[in-house]
């Protein structure tokens, strides 16, 4: 596998050299850190994120699972926020991809920073992370911000994540596993941000006990009634659509313009490259519900039904 810089300090690396250690089904290393399995590449700007990052009560977060729909929420949210400074046909989500608008604090910020000047960014700040909730900087959880999370339903998410792996070679010496391999690692848990269920957990008890913080939405939900759900998120991140943008259509035509067709065929996401190898059109693949019925058995779904039932029964959450 080509060599990734980790930029570690001598106690970084003998902390990392002490953890659980496995291959994610890339083919990367991940390591089981504060309860979660991450990508070594993560480890650096994880610990620089958890001991430099400054929440403000402005902030608007974005967490998920990857596949869960992130490039999706990320397009709305940045409409949602800015939709006073940019008419909708003069969006910058027409000519930009929605990672670069809404930039992840551990893969884009602390990856390239130890401490990255955020003070600069405009206001609301729009911010995305797929940490789970029990390792966010302590100055967020500590803060007012406002935290949206979205899920997805596992199947959909890990064969999203599967194309994802195959199509982009993120590591170009190392063997994408095969797909009842990579399944078994998924719902043993074993896979970068996972297990999956106590990232959905963590998150979920976060909206029960704080339901003006937290706010836990499903790409499914939002597929079916998607102006409901923008507006849900419009009022919960304290910009609500007031009665005259409403009038005027407004919410759905944040709807169109952040839809999958439209998105999918905006030349800077048929074109652009995201990063190295990743391409912007690897984050557009049928954006639909239920594709699993496509590649997994139905021994394989009633595996996952049966782990879903054993997780998360008692705590109010059904996907
Ligand atoms: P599929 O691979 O099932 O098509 P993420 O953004 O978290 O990486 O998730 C990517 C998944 O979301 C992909 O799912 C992708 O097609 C889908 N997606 C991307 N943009 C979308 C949009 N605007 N509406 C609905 N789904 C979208």
């Amino acid at each position: 596998m080509d060599k990734v810089p980790l930029n570690l300090s001598p106690e970084e690396e003998s902390l990392l050299e002490s953890l659980e250690q496995q291959n994610n089904w890339d083919g990367y290393p991940i390591c089981k850190f504060q309860g979660f399995w991450l990508p070594f590449w993560l480890f650096h700007p994880l610990l620089c994120f958890q001991r430099n990052f400054k929440a403000r009560d402005t902030d608007i977060m974005l967490s998920s699972m990857p596949k869960s729909g992130t490039t999706w929420m990320k397009a709305l949210l940045f409409v949602i926020a800015n939709r006073n400074q940019f008419p909708i046909d003069q969006s910058p989500l027409l000519v930009n991809s929605s990672h670069k608008l809404v930039k992840s604090l551990e893969c884009d910020y602390y990856m390239e920073h130890d401490n990255p000047d955020l003070e600069t960014l405009p206001q609301p700040r729009v911010l995305s992370t797929h940490l789970p909730h029990q390792a966010l900087a302590s100055s967020l959880i500590d803060s007012k911000c406002k935290i949206v999370y979205i899920c997805r339903n596992p199947l959909d998410q890990f064969i999203s994540e599967q194309h994802f792996f195959l199509k982009n070679r993120l590591w170009p010496n190392a063997t994408v596993c095969p797909l009842d391999e990579s399944f078994g690692m998924y719902c043993d848990g074993v896979h970068a941000f996972g297990p999956f269920c106590d990232h959905l957990l963590g998150y979920w008890n976060a909206s029960l006990e704080n339901p003006d913080r937290v706010l836990f939405l499903k790409y499914e939900d939002l597929k079916r009634d998607s102006l409901s759900e923008i507006k849900k998120i419009a009022e919960f991140v304290g910009l609500p659509f007031s009665e005259e943008e409403e009038k005027a259509g407004l919410v759905g035509e944040i709807s169109k313009l952040c839809s999958f067709d439209k998105l999918k065929d905006l030349e800077v996401n048929k074109k652009g490259v995201h990063y190295g190898t990743i391409t912007n059109n690897s984050f557009y693949r049928k954006g639909g519900v239920g594709d699993w019925v496509n590649h997994l058995t139905p021994e394989m779904a009633d595996r996952m039904k049966k782990l879903l039932e054993a997780k998360l029964t008692g705590s109010g959450l059904m996907l």
